[in-house]
């Protein structure tokens, strides 16, 4: 498959950098700036994109182009930091501007400019030095009023560069201008569609795992859902697929998930309910860390006896996405990562070794999904929002109890069913939820129903926008619509008699109350 490597200089982008190339269905990996050349070479790439970055090109130490990019004869695109790296490494000029530019500009191309449109657009701007002299053989593609160089390109050798970031939204031509780079100057096929990747998948898997069986874990959660169907795809019978029900899922989605394994795909998933467990170890507990960790563990032991009862299967699946895979080596991601091992298997203990099969390992989250679609799981359980591994245990605040939990469930599925049908379950261009759902509180407080003194539990609805789950903005939902969703949990579910909206962004607060 035709493959675009995109080295990264440091850029808070580069990864909508990689989502943009895949958008245009051709093949892209990320490198840090400085990988090995064999390591890079080896994807066989057919072009290089020479992301952003924080530095100034020419301060001592600064990151730069590797001679293997140039000398391998291949196109190459500059954004912002990486053009500038470009100008300096081919002998042209790179200072400190006298303005700063960021944010909004409008970009003027000269005529005939190649990758460009043709009348003037806008653009994100986000830097402080530019170019003062291209170098040889370059000709100025577009100007913005503080770049006299905002693009500039080689047509012989293939080298372009831009000032502004074409990987943004606040950019609308830029997604245009990256899949002409890619298919056009690099003539890269764009063939990496989800039934090439299920295609190319499946062959690796088999390489992977021969003869042998493998384990899955499914949570119902998209990730796990998507990998497991891969994989049994790919090897069919040799996949043991366990299910541990911890009775902290959604309304109706224990039985989704059975349901959609076993008759839709025909894989012969164990179920173990195990809800009954969950709740008595969780009895009395009401601290959130405590919840996560007894969860976690409680997880582990369940899946543990499942595996020696298979006669442990030598590989696992795991859901492991590309997200993981870059932020993984930051050092700053580490929190992020610790949130979710709670539930992951990766917190499987020493004697329990497996080889990890992670046919996702490539996959951006959208990817993620037209796969599972093309594998033919349901739509809702393939664009379900994110759900936290501990799952309503950390929505339930306070004791978890049956009742409680069951309370919260009918409270949720209120919300989500309102936020459905009002199309707003899902982020679109900005509008809808991200992430949407009730709240149990332990707290009481006074109502009147009818006639009559009621003194019972107050359930909180959150719900937010936000692109990346990092910070968040709490949804400015209808008025309307709110008052729909309180006025129905208050009548339908019992025990409830108030209803709050949390209008707190991420930060200060989290998305999670717990
Ligand atoms: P917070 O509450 O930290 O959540 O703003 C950010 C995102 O992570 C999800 N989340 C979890 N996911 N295990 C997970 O797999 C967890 O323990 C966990 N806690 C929070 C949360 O739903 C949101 O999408």
């Amino acid at each position: 498959m035709d493959a675009i490597a995109i080295l990264d200089f440091g850029s808070q982008y580069a990864q909508l950098i990689a989502r943009r190339v895949r958008e245009a269905n051709v093949y892209c990996e990320l490198f840090p700036w400085d990988t090995p050349a064999e390591k890079v070479l080896a994807l066989q790439p057919k072009g290089f994109i020479l992301s952003g970055g924080p530095a100034s090109a020419y301060a001592e130490g600064a990151p730069y182009i590797l001679p293997y990019v140039l000398e391998s004869g291949l196109p190459v695109l500059g954004i912002c930091y990486g053009m500038q790296a470009l100008t300096l490494a081919l002998g042209g000029r790179v200072a400190s501007a006298a303005r700063r530019e960021y944010g909004l500009a409008t970009v003027s191309p000269l005529p005939g400019a190649p990758l460009l449109p043709v009348e003037p657009f806008p653009a994100w701007m986000s830097h402080g030095d530019r170019i003062e002299q291209p170098p040889a053989g370059f000709q100025v593609l577009a100007q913005s009023p503080s770049s006299p160089v905002a693009a500039m390109g080689d047509a012989s050798r293939r080298y372009f560069g831009v000032q502004f970031h074409p990987e943004v939204r606040h950019t609308p031509a830029g997604a245009e201008l990256l899949r002409r780079f890619a298919v056009d100057i690099c003539a890269a096929q764009p063939d990496w569609t989800p039934e090439s990747i299920i295609q190319a998948s499946v062959e690796r898997i088999r390489q992977q795992v021969g003869e042998a069986r493998v384990l899955s874990a499914v949570s119902g959660g998209v990730d796990s859902s998507v990998a497991t169907a891969l994989v049994h795809r790919a090897i069919g019978d040799q996949l043991a697929a366990v299910f541990v029900d911890t009775g902290m899922l959604r309304q109706g989605e224990a039985a989704q998930v059975v349901q959609v394994f076993r008759k839709t795909l025909g894989v012969e998933l164990v179920a173990v309910d195990a809800a009954q467990e969950f709740i008595t170890a969780l009895s009395g507990v009401t601290e959130p860390e405590h919840k996560r960790r007894i969860i976690g563990e409680k997880f582990i032991r369940i899946f543990e006896a499942q595996a020696h009862q298979m006669g442990m299967p030598p590989f696992l699946v795991q859901g492991t996405i590309y997200p993981d895979v870059v932020e993984s080596s930051a050092p700053d991601r580490a929190q992020a990562a610790r949130i979710k091992t709670h539930h992951n298997v990766g917190g499987l203990p020493e004697d329990m070794r497996f080889a990890l099969v992670e046919p996702l390992r490539y996959l951006f989250k959208d990817e993620v999904r037209r796969v599972g679609e093309a594998l033919g799981l349901p739509h809702e359980l393939v664009w379900r929002q994110p759900f936290p591994g501990p799952g309503l245990a950390v929505r339930c605040l306070g004791e978890v109890t049956f009742e409680r939990l069951e309370r919260l469930r009918q409270a949720d599925a209120i919300f989500t069913q309102e936020l459905a049908q009002a199309g707003l379950l899902h982020m679109t261009q900005g509008a809808g939820t991200a992430q949407a759902f009730a709240v149990l509180l332990p707290v009481r407080s006074v109502g009147v129903m009818g006639d009559s003194r009621t003194y019972q539990e107050a359930v909180a609805l959150r719900a937010v926008t936000t692109e990346d789950f990092m910070t968040a903005d709490w949804a400015r939902l209808p008025h309307d619509l709110l008052a729909q969703v309180a006025n129905r949990i208050v009548n339908e579910v019992a025990g409830v008699n108030r209803v709050v909206y949390d209008i707190t962004s991420k930060p200060p607060a989290t998305i999670e109350w717990e």
